[in-house]
């Protein structure tokens, strides 16, 4: 079975998660970034990861999912700065379920990643504006170790639904 993992990447995070998942994986497989993907025919399990942008997936990423061929089996990865569970990640990935709801969604992992200084200063005008500045300290030190180790704990989980 030849597997993909493909990421969006702005600051590093996603990247990280991205690498920890493919080192797990048999051949044969590619890690690439979301740029350098061609096409996808020859895939049979494709690693899809994102960051949260806006509480949304990024623009990148929403093109690339409505143009995946019927019947992929695939698994999501996303980083985010906000606590988990809160509307600020969880509307981005109700919204990669609907745009990838022709393919077999096999699994999805999610762990938070620091919030770039750059981010923080547009984040601080939304309406959660002090909450945001509050939940980036806790985030600063995501992805650990820990969120490594879960990552390809994920990689290996969705390998064997993938034999099934
Ligand atoms: C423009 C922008 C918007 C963001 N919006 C959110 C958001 O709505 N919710 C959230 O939890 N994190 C948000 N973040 C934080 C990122 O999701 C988080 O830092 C992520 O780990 C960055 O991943 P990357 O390093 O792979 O780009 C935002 C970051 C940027 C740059």
């Amino acid at each position: 079975m030849k597997i993909l993992v493909t990421y969006y990447s702005l600051t590093g995070n996603t990247r990280l998660i991205a690498e920890a998942i493919y080192e797990v994986l048999p051949q044969p497989k590619s890690l690439l970034s979301l740029s350098e993907v061609n096409s996808v025919e020859n895939y049979e399990l494709i690693f899809i990861g994102f960051p949260v942008h806006s509480h949304s997936v990024p623009y990148q990423v929403e093109r690339f999912l409505k143009n995946l061929p019927v019947g992929k089996k695939i698994a999501f990865f996303f980083t985010h700065g906000s606590i988990p569970g809160t509307r600020l990640s969880r509307e981005a990935l109700e919204q990669a379920m609907v745009l990838a709801g022709k393919e077999k969604i096999l699994g999805t992992f999610s762990c938070r990643g620091k919030v770039s200084p750059e981010a923080l200063e547009t984040l601080g005008k939304s309406p959660e504006h002090e909450l945001w500045a509050e939940m980036a300290v806790t985030a600063s030190s995501h992805p650990d170790e820990h969120d490594l180790q879960d990552a390809r704990t994920f990689g290996r989980w969705i390998l064997s639904l993938a034999h099934q």
